[in-house]
């Protein structure tokens, strides 16, 4: 793996806001950002259109090595068309979950989700992206908060895009989904043990960006942690 460019790994639950922390940690680095979650739900995004069932693996595997997608300027094309709100939908997001227990599924986004590492570096965030799909990743962080915390911040969420959403219906769906990506068998959603853990149940985005970017200070400049 010497000389490929460095990666920072963010991996952790639903609505945890990984996403919005990787990113700014992206921005501040200067460097790529991959929402690997993105795939997924692209994939169940497909499905649900086609009328694909998302418990049927063989033709998932195949959307998922034939997606058609592509990013930029904020926006996300999927066959040609805008889905970048779509995608964020609760939908997506549950139907992602589901095509994402398949192991031939998470085999047939791997080489699309190594090629975003580009230099000067890549802050990747998901569920495997420490475990699986970058082991070789200098700072591996498990970015959570409570269940609650995390439905009350993806309600405010859903509120302000002004798509519908109950609070109860929202914990319910992230229970649920939390159980899921963390007892299936392939790439469990786990806190490794080359982790470190971040609570941010009582903590703002600015605090988890600027821990995130200490300890990645710390590994630079080899200093120990
Ligand atoms: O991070 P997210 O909510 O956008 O992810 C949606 C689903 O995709 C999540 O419930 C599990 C799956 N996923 C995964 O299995 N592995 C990843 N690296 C990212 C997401």
């Amino acid at each position: 793996m010497m000389g490929l460019p460095p990666v920072i790994a963010i991996d952790g639950p639903s609505a945890s806001g990984k996403g919005t922390v990787a990113a700014l940690v992206a921005d501040a680095l200067g460097f790529h950002y991959l929402d690997s979650g993105a795939l997924y739900r692209l994939v169940a995004l497909a499905a649900l259109r086609r009328a694909i069932s998302l418990d049927d693996e063989q033709p998932l595997v195949q959307l998922a090595e034939q997606l058609d997608v592509r990013f930029g300027q904020g926006n996300v094309w999927l066959a040609g068309e805008i889905v970048t709100d779509a995608m964020r939908s609760e939908a997506a997001g549950n139907g992602a979950s589901l095509v994402a227990r398949f192991p031939a599924v998470r085999d047939a986004l791997q080489d699309r989700l190594r090629a975003f590492r580009q230099p000067p570096g890549l802050v990747a965030d998901g569920r495997d992206m420490g475990s699986v799909v970058f082991p070789d990743a200098i700072l591996k962080i498990f970015l959570t908060a409570s269940v609650e915390v995390r439905a009350d911040r993806r309600y405010k969420q859903l509120i302000e895009k002004g798509m519908g959403a109950t609070l109860d219906n929202l914990l319910e769906d992230l229970r649920q989904r939390d159980l899921r990506d963390s007892t299936r068998a392939v790439a469990p959603l786990v806190c490794q043990p080359d982790a470190v853990l971040l609570d941010t149940s009582h903590m703002g985005i600015a605090e988890a960006v600027s821990f995130v970017l200490s300890q990645w200070q710390a590994k630079v400049s080899g200093s120990a942690l």
